[in-house]
């Protein structure tokens, strides 16, 4: 029998990607192998959102050549965000033309015609498709991460063109699925166990079916499943936020009280060439919506500085609405150019240093208002939707309260008893990124 390994780089739409490859792999017949360098079949599903991951990847992929020489059997794949440019195709067939198969984020369903053709004429193969109308999800029949929680595409692709990010060209434009078949999803997956779902789409607030169905619409006709614990979504856009989507905090029981808001900079000129759509005044007065609505959700998002043109003046301004806000969590970026995006052609790059001098202000400032945030849940007890075994210890759990923060905790339950149950939690010591307790 075949073996079969992932790497999967990026975003949760990537994981989900996945997730639904391993279905195809499995109902081939192939198994998962952990030790991908024992693999027959390994599948490189690669992100190219930042430089870095970029640089990865070809490191990564350098170091399966070997492999493939020893054995002329080995097979390696690539898809992904990266082959959606025609330069990293290119690339690919220069300097590593002994990958056996490329194809892109918008054709996954073609891997097993793939697999076959590869095999039966001997031929690399390369199918790279843009803006394929018809992606289908219905099909899939993704091998979860995990059994308890399930992450679920709403839309497809991006329209928004912020100017510094590659993901409208890699994914192309916005679909949105049938709220009706979103709905039987996960329906179907409550029934397999699932108790946590994540709906996935790059600009959720975006959505909107053929039906007339808004993303407020479907978190309602979601949170009426019967079975299903928790509602999470991911990403927000503050553009296409709307007040129905906002009161859903306050009347959906099942919608965790969390959302994570991209603000990407504090200051409205930057916002203005980032291609944002709204101002800080505006974003502020979404988070004081939010925080009227449900005065206890927490709050993360991510933040890019030194973006082209960015003054001390609008770093500023971004460290002053992170103070504001007070952020739960943050995920902040160094602008990294990306080629074919308006903003990698802007001539007014920041050099490095101060951008990693901006991006070390950032994060301790963000870093101390986390740890802050957390110090209020010390002795408190918190419902815990349990994950896995830690991975500072093994008599330790972790897992996810309601508004996303990462409890690790110690429990006498043996794992099968503990891991997808919401277990209640006294939290002993809180930290930066994680608060620790035990059960109760
Ligand atoms: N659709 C989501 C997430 C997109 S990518 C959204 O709109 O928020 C995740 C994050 O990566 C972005 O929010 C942004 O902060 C960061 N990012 C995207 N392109 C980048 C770039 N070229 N350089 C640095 N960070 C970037
Ligand atoms: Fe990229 Fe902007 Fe689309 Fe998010 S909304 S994926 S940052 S273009
Ligand atoms: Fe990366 Fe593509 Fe996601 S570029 S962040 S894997 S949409």
């Amino acid at each position: 029998m075949s073996k079969y390994h992932i790497i999967t780089y990026g975003c949760q739409m990537n994981e989900h990607d996945s997730e639904n490859i391993a279905g195809m792999l499995e109902a081939l017949g192939y198994i998962y192998e952990e030790d991908p360098y024992r693999a027959d079949l390994v599948i490189m599903n690669t992100c190219s959102v930042r430089e870095n991951a970029d640089k990865r990847f070809f490191g990564v992929l350098g170091q399966f050549k070997k492999l493939k020489k020893n054995n002329p059997d080995f097979m390696l794949c690539v898809c992904g965000c990266m082959p959606q440019q025609p330069r990293i195709v290119e690339e690919i067939n220069k300097r590593f033309s002994w990958v056996d198969i490329v194809f892109g984020t918008q054709n996954i369903a073609k891997l097993p015609e793939l697999l076959e053709l590869r095999k039966k004429t001997g031929k690399k193969q390369r199918a790279i498709v843009d803006n394929n109308p018809d992606i289908t999800e219905d099909e899939m029949h993704p091998v979860r991460m995990h059994h308890h929680k399930a992450l679920v595409n709403i839309t497809f692709g991006c329209n928004n063109f912020c100017t510094y990010c590659i993901v409208p060209y890699t994914r192309g434009r916005e679909k949105s699925r049938m709220m009706s078949e979103i709905v039987c999803e996960i329906e179907r997956l409550v029934a397999d166990g699932v108790r946590e779902v994540m709906l996935l789409g790059q600009n959720v607030d975006s959505y909107k079916d053929v039906q007339g169905n808004s993303f407020a619409d479907l978190i309602k006709a979601v949170n009426e499943i019967k079975g299903l614990d928790r509602i999470r979504f991911m990403t927000s856009h503050p553009k296409d936020i709307s007040d129905e989507m906002i009161e859903c905090f306050g009347s959906c029981e099942k919608l965790c009280k969390n959302i994570h808001l991209p603000v990407q900079s504090g200051s409205d000129q930057v916002l203005k060439r980032m291609n944002r759509h709204y101002d800080s005044e505006t974003y502020l007065a979404i988070v004081d919506k939010l925080r009227s609505v449900c005065p206890d959700i927490t709050i993360s998002t991510d933040v890019i500085v030194g973006f082209p043109g960015e003054s001390e003046e609008d770093f500023e301004k971004t460290l002053e609405i992170a103070r504001k806000v007070r952020y739960d969590s943050a995920f902040t970026f160094i602008y990294s150019p990306r080629e074919g995006t308006p903003a990698a052609k802007f001539e007014d790059q920041i050099p490095d240093d101060i951008c990693h001098e901006r991006f070390n202000r950032l994060v301790e400032l963000m870093d101390g208002i986390s740890l802050e945030k957390n110090i209020k849940y010390k002795d408190e007890i918190v419902d815990v939707l349990t994950d896995g075994v830690s991975k500072t210890s093994d008599n330790t759990y972790s897992g996810r309260t309601d508004g996303f923060k990462l409890v690790n905790f110690t429990s006498d339950k043996s794992e099968d008893e503990i891991i997808g149950q919401i277990v209640r939690v006294k939290i002993d010591e809180t930290k930066t990124f994680s608060l620790e307790g035990h059960e109760v």
